[in-house]
Parts: structure tokens; C-alpha cells; sequence
């Protein structure tokens, strides 16, 4: 598992296993707009502030992968990611 700290609205959530990182923030209150939920469309992609990511999306080009982030799909490799929410 892993947790996601939300910068701007000071929350952090962990996130399960079966669930993604959208719908954990969005458990505890913060929103996240998602469209396909596939990682194809963008809408849910925010910027990535700290923590190594493991991207499942197909939206972001390879240059963009050090500096955003998927939230419908995308996953951790470190044990906390920090977003810009
Ligand atoms: Fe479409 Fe995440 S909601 S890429």
C-alpha cells in the first residue's frame, strides 16, 4: 500500500488496493474530476510533487511522467506521493 498526501488541502489519505487514487482522495473530501477513468482523456491528471509513481495511464508522454500524474489509474512505488490538490 501506499498513502497520497493532498499539498493544498493538508489531507492524507491511504490509498487500498482496490481502489484508486481518485477515489481515495475524493473519500476523504477531496475532488478529483474524473472523465474515462482508463487513463486515456487527461482529466484527472494533476501535478506530481513529490514520490516515485508508477504510471498505468496513456495519456501522459514520457516527458511529462517526471512531473504529473493520472490520479484514475495511476499507482506508487514509494510509500507516499505528493500532489498539487
Ligand atoms: Fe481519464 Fe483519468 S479520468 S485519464
Amino acid at each position: 500500500g501506499f498513502e497520497v498526501l493532498a499539498a493544498k488541502s493538508s489531507v492524507r489519505v491511504s490509498v487500498g488496493e482496490n481502489e484508486t487514487i481518485a477515489a481515495a482522495l475524493a473519500r476523504v473530501g477531496v475532488k478529483v474530476a474524473v472523465s474515462c477513468e482508463q487513463g486515456i482523456c487527461g482529466t484527472c491528471v494533476v501535478d506530481l510533487l513529490e514520490g516515485m509513481p508508477d504510471h498505468r495511464d496513456e495519456y501522459l508522454t514520457e516527458e511529462e511522467r517526471s512531473e504529473q500524474i493520472a490520479l484514475c489509474c495511476s499507482r506508487a512505488r514509494s510509500p507516499l506521493l505528493v500532489v498539487d490538490l
